[in-house]
């Protein structure tokens, strides 16, 4: 999909050519001379249109209009917020196999926050999934022309919200994939494709140097499979040398079964999504490789299957981690955290200004949460701070739950450093005090995305959070 940004204001967007035009009218619109304008006020007047948000009001050939449709739409106040709902609805109301390029304009000058919700949510509402399809029909809109009703300084946001579209969009086709056509190593080539980009490296480690890395938890989780781990390292130099990096962790569970502690068959199949983590980070790269910023961020992901076998690791069996903490196994389906530790203690060595980890963790967390934000964890008010303001101004929300030492009492045995699971209560929490348990060495903070990563239902599939989160965060804190 292809963006472009252009000075139009109502009259010229009535002369631009396209296949639909979308006008969003805030409540302040002032009328000028042109057409359109004369249209949206005599419907306004009328009552035929509002303008708060996801009010519509859809129009085949209006007179002196260059394109075919034109959809009026409501943005309220015009936030960000209003305007990702107002243009879910519009676009879905012009989505037709013809309509190939797509014109938006906003009656009245935006927000930057603003203008990266249009375009994040334009994309969003067109994207098709079509890897594994023997007949796709893919997306119908190719083009959009982001119309701005005089000059701003937009422009650098702009260019961040399309990185951020191709970001989410490579997170999304990895996550939306089926397990068996993103294994581990299909995940470890996907990473190799992104060092083609300027100051990209990849490095991807297979069973033998986990091995000699004594990665104990995680090579406990892969033993089940027959399908070989990867330990992929992404490397994006666009500062100094000297310039400590922010680290990126993702867990890259390609299927989790549960292991020995089976999961039950009822929507098993979305266990597939558990390697989102993973796809967000090789997200971010894709948005880093488009916008080449300044800085230096590396991704570290751990990736496998956890099945049963007769090989599988069993609970209650003992693993030694790569710090040297011994960990008793007692539920094979808390391998998450048991895959993220040791890519913890591997992040120690980039000497990290700080590190996040993003996992589809917890069930618990969807319980508290849901859909609507992710949890965030992390002792660094700072580094805390930073992400929920990043998740605010991006519309991907998160919110930050508790890390008393108290939630850690549950993880506690008498046959190993610490056990990987406490009881029911606060699963969340007691996941996140696992991790931190390999953290002493730099600010860290953990996203649980179990929620958010991906929706259920009919309209099943990867959402490409939190890539539009952790890129605001990542070019926030470099300025
Ligand atoms: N991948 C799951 C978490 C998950 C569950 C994400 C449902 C999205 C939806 C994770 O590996 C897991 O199985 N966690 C267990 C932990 C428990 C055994 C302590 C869980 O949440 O049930
Ligand atoms: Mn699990
Ligand atoms: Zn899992």
């Amino acid at each position: 999909m292809n963006f472009e940004l252009k000075t139009l204001d109502l009259s010229a967007a009535a002369n631009e050519k396209g296949d639909a035009l979308i006008v969003l009218l805030s409540q302040s619109f002032k009328p000028g001379k042109d057409v359109l304008s004369a249209l949206v006020a005599h419907t306004l007047k009328v009552g035929d249109l509002e303008t708060k948000a996801g009010k519509l009001l859809v129009l085949y050939r209006p007179a002196g209009v260059a394109c075919s449709r034109a959809v009026l739409a409501g943005i309220g106040e015009g936030s960000a917020k209003e305007v990702r709902q107002a243009l879910g609805a519009a676009v879905a109301a012009v989505k037709a196999p013809n309509v190939k390029k797509l014109v938006i304009c906003f009656a009245t000058l935006p927000q930057e926050e603003t203008v990266r919700a249009a375009v994040i949510a334009a994309a969003e509402t067109s994207y098709v999934y079509t890897t594994t399809k023997s007949k796709p029909e893919g997306r119908s809109i190719q083009r959009v022309v982001m119309g701005l009703p005089g000059p701003t300084k937009i422009k650098p946001m702009f260019d961040q919200a399309v990185a951020a579209v191709k970001g989410i969009e490579y997170a999304k086709e990895w996550a939306n994939r089926p397990a068996n056509h993103a294994t581990p190593s299909l995940l470890a080539g996907a990473a190799r494709s992104l060092a083609k980009f300027p100051n990209i490296k990849c490095e991807v480690l297979g069973p033998k140097e986990v091995a000699k890395l004594a990665m104990g938890a995680f090579m406990a989780v892969a033993q089940g499979s027959e399908e070989p781990l990867r330990f992929i390292v992404l490397r994006y130099e666009g500062a100094a040398k000297s310039e400590s990096p922010t680290v990126l962790v993702g867990k890259g569970i390609t299927f989790d079964s549960g292991g020995i502690s089976i999961k039950p068959a009822a929507e098993m199949d979305e266990m597939k999504f558990d390697m989102s983590g993973a796809a967000s980070v090789l997200g971010v790269f894709r948005a880093l490789a488009e916008l080449q910023p300044n800085i230096n961020v590396v991704g570290l992901i751990p990736t496998c299957e956890n099945l049963l076998s007769g090989r599988a690791v069993k609970p209650g069996d003992v693993v030694t981690s790569m710090n040297g903490q011994t960990i008793e196994i007692l539920n094979t389906d808390a391998e998450g955290r048991l895959v993220l530790c040791d890519a913890l203690t591997y992040a120690e060595r980039f000497k990290p200004r700080a590190v996040v980890d993003v996992a589809t963790l917890t069930g618990a967390c969807v319980v508290a949460l849901g859909g609507v934000r992710s949890g965030l964890f992390s002792g660094d008010d700072e580094l805390a701070s930073a992400l929920l303001s990043a998740g605010e101004s991006s519309l991907d929300l998160c919110w930050r739950m508790p890390l008393d030492d108290d939630y850690a009492e549950g993880l506690k045995t008498s046959f190993a450093d610490v056990a990987n699971v406490a009881g029911r209560a606060g699963g969340a929490i007691t996941a996140a005090k696992f991790l931190q348990r390999f953290t002493a060495k730099f600010p860290w903070a953990h996203l649980d995305i179990a929620g958010t990563a991906w929706k259920s239902g009919a309209a099943k599939g990867a959402t490409g959070r939190p890539v539009a989160l952790l890129l605001d965060y990542l070019l926030t804190s470099a300025k």
